[in-house]
C-alpha cells in the first residue's frame, strides 16, 4: 500500500481524495498538527501546488500530495487564475470573491462568459521525484448567483452538459461526477496505478 501526507486540510477535499483513492490502496495522512500552511509565492498552480507538496516532504519526511485550484475568466483574460483565493483581497470570503466578479463582469454578454477551472495535483517524494496532474471544467459565469450547494465560486460557475443550473444547483455527488477536481483525482488514481 502506498503512503502520503496530505497538505490541505480541508475536511471536503479529503473526504473526496479518500474515496477515490482508497479503492486503490492508497493511505492518505492528514497533515500532522504544527505544520504550517505554506505562503502560495509562485505563479501557476503547478508552481504553488509542488511548493506545498515539497514543503510537507521536508517537514515529515514523506511523500505528500497536494493541490491548487483557479478559477480562469475568459473577458478577464483569465482572473482570477491563480489569485483566485485572494481575488477582493487578503482575507477574502467567498462571498467577496464572488461578488467582485460580478461586479467585473457587469455589463458581458452571456456569450462572452466563458470560465474554467483548473486543479493541479502534485506527489512530492523524498528522494526529490515528483509528478502533477490536472483536471479542467469548462463552463460560463452565471448573471447571478444560484444555489446552496458546495463553496468557492460554485454558486456562479455553470458547468456546460448541465442544463444552465449552476454548481451550488447540483448534489455533491452530481458535482464530484463532473468537477475539475474530481477529473484532476481520476487521473491520479491512473497515474498511482501505473507506478
Ligand atoms: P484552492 O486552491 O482549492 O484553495 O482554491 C482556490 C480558490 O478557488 C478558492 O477561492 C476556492 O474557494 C475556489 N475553489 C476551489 N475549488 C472550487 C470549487 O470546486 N468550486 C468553486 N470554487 C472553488
Amino acid at each position: 500500500m502506498s503512503r502520503f501526507v496530505l497538505a490541505t486540510a480541508n475536511p471536503h477535499k479529503v473526504t473526496e481524495m479518500r474515496a477515490v483513492l482508497a479503492p486503490l490502496g492508497v493511505d492518505l495522512v492528514d497533515r500532522p498538527r504544527g505544520v504550517p500552511d505554506v505562503d502560495e509565492t509562485e505563479d501557476s498552480l503547478e508552481g504553488n501546488a509542488l511548493l506545498k507538496a515539497r514543503a510537507l516532504v521536508r517537514s515529515t519526511g514523506q511523500a505528500a500530495i497536494a493541490d491548487d485550484t483557479g478559477l480562469f475568466v475568459d473577458a478577464l483574460d483569465g482572473r482570477p487564475g491563480v489569485l483566485s483565493a485572494r481575488y477582493a483581497g487578503a482575507g477574502a470570503t467567498d462571498h467577496d470573491n464572488v461578488v467582485k466578479l460580478l461586479v467585473e463582469l457587469d455589463g458581458v454578454d452571456v456569450d462572452r462568459r466563458g470560465a474554467h477551472f483548473t486543479t493541479v495535483i502534485c506527489v512530492a517524494h523524498p528522494n526529490g521525484t515528483w509528478f502533477c496532474v490536472e483536471g479542467v471544467l469548462e463552463g460560463t459565469i452565471a448573471a447571478r448567483p444560484a444555489g446552496e450547494q458546495g463553496f468557492g465560486y460554485d454558486p456562479v460557475f455553470a458547468p456546460f452538459g448541465q442544463g444552465g443550473r449552476t454548481l451550488a444547483e447540483l448534489t455533491p455527488d452530481q458535482k464530484n461526477a463532473v468537477s475539475h477536481r474530481a477529473l484532476a483525482l481520476r487521473a491520479l488514481a491512473l497515474e498511482l496505478a501505473q507506478r
